[in-house]
């Protein structure tokens, strides 16, 4: 239902046809009944500035921001919340009831709130430390999450060493470890949990290169690639016994603070939800 008196959010990104959040947003308001619209804002490189600062003008209560807009939004917004400060990205921009904008960073919360959903009975991310594979955005929001949540140590590992170093630095927390991406096989020793925050395993990329032999079959694997939904290191850690995690609730579970500040309802993650979303796009 949209009426003149809708409620208005959307996601700016660029290219932004690709986007599920308006499929992901538009069946959370069918579903709660509310009178709100969801759509994609193409906001080419250059114009972001013009773009967020239209949002009180335009009476929009907010929007989501996608690549490759996340870290120029860190810079233009008017506040910050934690999470974006430490995640150094926006993701979700709030319109305050005085017309500033508040930048948010939930990708770390979607990963938790994945992880958590879909994790084993009796696995705990405290029982070892976890390996993180890359160094980008992804990566710095997956490594908040994992301090957060109480992991007893990150060995981190990317093919460019010096940027895994860069996010440890700017973490600086005891527990993160920079290794080197010559010894990921080594460095699953005892892990608790492996994290592909690589783009290798997408549609359209080669495979993730690694020797799962070392990683004890309790620990728990996840990607947060989600196209295919199962990677080939999902399949291969899932073949020899270890629990996986595929990487669309993070996605969905991500969404779920900027819908509740724009449209005042905190909305379910189901399978119908995930069936929706995976389906026509
Ligand atoms: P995002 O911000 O979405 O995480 P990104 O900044 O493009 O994306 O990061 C992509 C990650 O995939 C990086 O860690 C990148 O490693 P580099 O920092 O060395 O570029 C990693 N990556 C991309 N191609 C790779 C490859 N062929 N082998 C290993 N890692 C790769």
């Amino acid at each position: 239902m949209v009426t003149g008196k809708a409620l208005l959010a959307g996601v700016m990104g660029w290219p932004v046809g690709h986007s599920r959040s308006p499929l992901l947003h538009g069946y959370w308001l069918n579903q709660y009944g509310i009178d709100g619209a969801y759509v994609p804002l193409a906001v080419p490189p250059g114009r972001i500035e013009q773009a967020l600062g239209a949002l009180p003008a335009l009476g929009f209560r907010g929007c989501n921001v996608t690549v490759p807009h996340k870290e120029a939004a860190f810079r233009l917004v008017d506040r910050l919340d934690e999470s974006a400060r430490r995640i150094g990205a926006v993701n979700t921009v709030v319109v305050l009831p005085d017309g500033s904008l508040e930048g948010r960073n939930t990708d770390g919360y979607g990963f938790w709130q994945n992880l958590q959903a879909g994790a084993p009975v009796g696995w705990d991310v405290c029982s070892g430390p976890a390996v993180v594979l890359g160094a980008g955005g992804a990566a710095r929001a997956v490594a908040v999450a994992l301090l957060d949540a109480g992991a007893p140590g990150i060995r981190l590992l990317n093919r460019t060493r010096a940027r895994a170093e860069e996010l440890a630095g700017d973490l600086a927390d005891d527990r993160l470890q920079v290794l080197d991406w010559e010894d990921r096989a080594g460095a699953l020793q005892g892990a608790a949990l492996l994290v592909n925050t690589t783009t290798q395993g997408m549609q359209g990329q080669p495979p993730l290169q690694i020797d799962l032999s070392i990683l004890p079959l309790s620990a728990l694997v996840t990607d947060i690639v989600y196209s295919p939904l199962i990677t080939p290191l999902l399949q291969a850690a899932a073949d020899r016994g270890n629990a996986i995690v595929d990487g669309l609730g993070m996605l969905l579970h991500q969404a779920r603070p900027g819908f509740h500040a724009w449209f005042g309802t905190d909305p379910q993650v189901t399978d119908a939800l995930r069936r929706h979303v995976l389906g026509p796009a």
